[in-house]
């Protein structure tokens, strides 16, 4: 029996996507002998060997694995989920965050809810997919950047045709975790009979209790999406993940192109899920959490130059800054207009580049600045210094 009751994977799934006959190849069956139906290069790749580049084992000449069933089952293992099955591969989340749309929202009809400051391209997938993006923003309050459940609700009794719901934890710009309760109290909401989709890109800087993946088992309802990106350091191998109940992440696999994952990416993740690879991936974000802690310490000796404090949880890999009024230490006289100022300075006269958020709610006046090497947080700290008594 699917729980929750009032939720049906094939009310959610678009009808062409339920029928759709998946592409299959012969490899699907038949994966070694003399391989002469994909029509590949028999002869091997073009990469010179004086390239130096690591190729050992890895046939490039070969389409990849169409389905890399050990890398999910090691990221299920990892997640704490019974198998590959719970375990869907694209490249990076932002593919899984476009295929959600494509395979539930009809484009001109479906909405999909957002909750703003977030992520930026659930809104420009929804629109290249066509579909309208509902708001409602964050409680921003004393930077609390938490959802406004009843608001979320009363839209999603009011509206038709709401297919997905995006909850970012911990939240990109906000850094700030959202209680699993909330999560469960919209999974539960039997108004809504759409997909709740939690984008756990920093989880791993937060700690494990605060995932939603402890929700997959029992809702039917929610898929999480995670990547390789942040925590493992992969951002250039672009591997994302989703996970969710088998009959959901079937459907993502039957959509997907067949062989999105490369090899070279396969040959990464499999290195970075071994338990050498988890293990180095645990002290790395331990140690980027030492830095945020004493970067957030030497951020305040910047207060008289009119520096705020850090905004939101923290609880991602980088923090959440407002630039205020010249000589003013009350955090709500954020300036916008010097945040853009001292913005440019760092990155055009002193060459550290940071990420403007001012234009987000709740982010007045806001730089986001990811935790970087000790010496590259020194130099930061540094140049802020100097950007901030001279603008
Ligand atoms: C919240 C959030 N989700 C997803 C992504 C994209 O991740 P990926 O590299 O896996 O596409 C990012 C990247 O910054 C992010 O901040």
């Amino acid at each position: 029996m699917t729980y929750p009751s009032h939720f049906s994977l094939e009310q959610v799934v678009r009808p062409n996507i339920l029928a759709l006959q998946p592409y299959r190849c012969a490899r699907d069956d038949y994966q070694s002998g003399i391989l002469l139906d994909a029509n590949e290069n028999s002869l091997g790749h073009s990469i010179p060997e004086s390239s130096g580049l690591l190729l050992k084992g890895l046939s490039l000449n070969r389409y990849p694995d169409p389905s890399y069933d050990q890398i999910k089952g090691m990221f299920a293992s990892l997640r704490g989920l019974p198998d590959a099955t719970f375990v869907f591969l694209g490249v990076g989340s932002d593919e899984v965050i476009d295929l959600l749309f494509r395979i539930s929202c009809v484009p001109a009809k479906d909405k999909a809810l957002v909750t703003p400051p977030t992520y930026g391209m659930y809104a420009v997938c929804a629109q290249v997919n066509d579909v309208a993006v509902l708001k409602v923003p964050l409680d921003v309050e004393g930077g609390s950047f938490q959802l406004r459940l009843d608001e979320i609700k009363r839209v999603i009794s009011q509206e038709q045709n709401i297919k997905l719901v995006f909850i970012c934890s911990p939240g990109n710009p906000t850094g700030t975790t959202i209680p699993l309760k909330d999560i469960q109290a919209l999974l539960e909401y039997p108004d809504f009979k759409g997909l709740i989709v939690v984008d756990e890109a920093y989880i791993d800087f937060t700690g494990e209790e605060g995932s939603a993946v402890s929700l997959i088992e029992r809702y039917a309802n929610i898929c999480v999406t995670q990547t390789l990106s942040k925590s493992f350091g992969l951002a250039a191998i672009r591997l994302g993940v989703a996970m969710a109940q088998p009959s959901l992440i079937r459907i993502l696999s039957n959509t997907k192109a067949p062989y999105n994952i490369s090899s070279l990416t396969a040959q990464a993740a499999l290195s970075a899920l071994s338990s050498g690879g988890i293990n180095l991936m645990k002290s790395n974000v331990a140690s980027i959490k030492r830095m945020q802690a004493s970067l957030i310490d030497s951020l305040k000796a910047l207060r008289p130059l009119g520096l705020g404090e850090t905004r939101g949880g923290n609880h991602a890999n980088f923090v959440l800054v407002p630039v205020l009024k010249r000589g003013s230490t009350s955090n709500n006289e954020y300036d916008n207009a010097r945040a853009i100022r001292v913005y440019k300075k760092l990155a055009e006269d002193m060459g550290v580049v940071v990420r403007y958020r001012g234009g987000e709610l709740g982010c007045e006046g806001c730089l986001r600045i990811t935790i970087g090497t000790e010496e590259e947080n020194r130099v930061l700290l540094n140049k802020l210094e100097q950007a901030l008594s001279q603008e």
